[in-house]
């Protein structure tokens, strides 16, 4: 275990003790308390001999509850080019788990890792051990396209297929044979359409073409679609940067709701959305998991420098 796990009472002090009701506003959000000044000099103080820019992931708080996904050692390569360096992290089930980080710090590569997408990257390595319900989803028995509709993912542009929305959502269920009867599928798509939150908005429409909806609609329509088949574990990557603000918060409040059912990796670069929607964050930087722990504690009382670094906006 190459883990350092930070559990006693001591290591709750520090920032902990900041006024909790400080906040600062940043781009107009509201960011948790680290990001005050107050705060951030707290940890600061503290962080005078934070661990080497190499140094194992620190674990801020460990999960509670069932690990739905154990990443270890995880390596990716693009043509030889090593862009994430032996990540270890567990994902919890029933939980949104957060992925920040700067641009290129390997957010996607490593969510991509957990559906096998980047087995469809010509060029690209992937080592370690990912397992999800401790079996080895890189082992020769797993069907990768299975592997997939178990575990769903939703792109930063929404990608419905150019066909009508009952389509979009019986896809799913049609290919994988989970369905037969047509009545059957009515019930499935109707069902995913109400947990998707879409169903009110498209009940009168569903022979209509997924490319007359708007943004947010269609990123609902691509959650419902990714649902239909009961997957067990839902990737978003950056599901809302091209939503505006509106849609933005229905998919949040989706997202808050779907967490009852399934276990839900997502990838921000809001720093105010993953304080939001998720109960726990990772804090990736240059290929390295840096730190991760659980939300609250990684936006108010990070361990690690560079986590605080990036989350008060000092780079990113
Ligand atoms: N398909 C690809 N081919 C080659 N290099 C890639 C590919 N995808 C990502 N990379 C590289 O891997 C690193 C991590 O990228 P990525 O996972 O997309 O980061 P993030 O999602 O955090 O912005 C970057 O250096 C990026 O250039
Ligand atoms: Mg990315």
């Amino acid at each position: 275990m190459k883990f350092r796990i930070f559990r006693s009472a001591e290591d709750q002090t520090g920032a902990g003790a900041a006024d909790p009701t400080e906040s600062v506003r940043m781009g107009g959000q509201v960011l948790p308390e680290a990001t005050s000044s107050k705060a951030a000099s707290a940890v600061e103080a503290r962080l005078e001999d934070a661990t080497p820019v190499s140094g194992p992931t620190v674990v801020a708080t460990p999960p509670t509850g069932p690990i739905k996904i154990a990443a270890r050692d995880v390596s990716v390569f693009y043509d030889g080019k090593q862009a994430l360096y032996d990540v270890s992290l567990d994902i919890p089930d029933k939980t949104v788990t957060a992925l920040i980080g700067p641009s290129g710090c390997g957010k996607s590569t490593f969510l991509r890792t957990m559906n096998r997408m980047n087995d469809t990257i010509a060029g690209c390595k992937v080592t370690g051990r990912i397992a999800m319900d401790d079996e080895d989803i890189n082992d020769r028995s797993i069907d990768p396209v299975l592997l997939r509709a178990r575990v769903g993912m939703v792109f930063q542009r929404p990608n419905p297929f150019p066909k009508s929305i009952y389509e979009n959502v019986a896809y799913g269920p049609k290919i994988h044979g989970l369905v037969s009867a047509k009545s059957e599928m009515d019930g499935v798509v109707e069902s995913a359409l109400k947990r998707a939150g879409l169903w009110e908005e498209v009940a009168d429409r569903l022979q209509s073409s997924a490319m007359g909806l708007s943004g947010g609609q269609q990123q609902r329509l691509v959650i419902a679609r990714a649902i239909a088949v009961n997957p067990e574990v839902i990737l978003m990557d950056e599901p809302c940067s091209a939503l505006d603000p509106i849609a933005t918060a229905r998919i949040e409040e989706l997202i808050d709701e779907l967490r009852e059912r399934f276990c839900i990796v997502i990838v921000t670069h809001s720093m105010a959305q993953a304080a939001r929607v998720s109960q726990r964050t990772a804090f990736f930087h240059m290929g390295r998991l840096v730190e991760t722990g659980d939300t609250e504690d990684i936006f108010q009382n990070p361990r690690e420098r560079r986590t605080l670094d990036y989350i008060t906006g000092r780079f990113g």
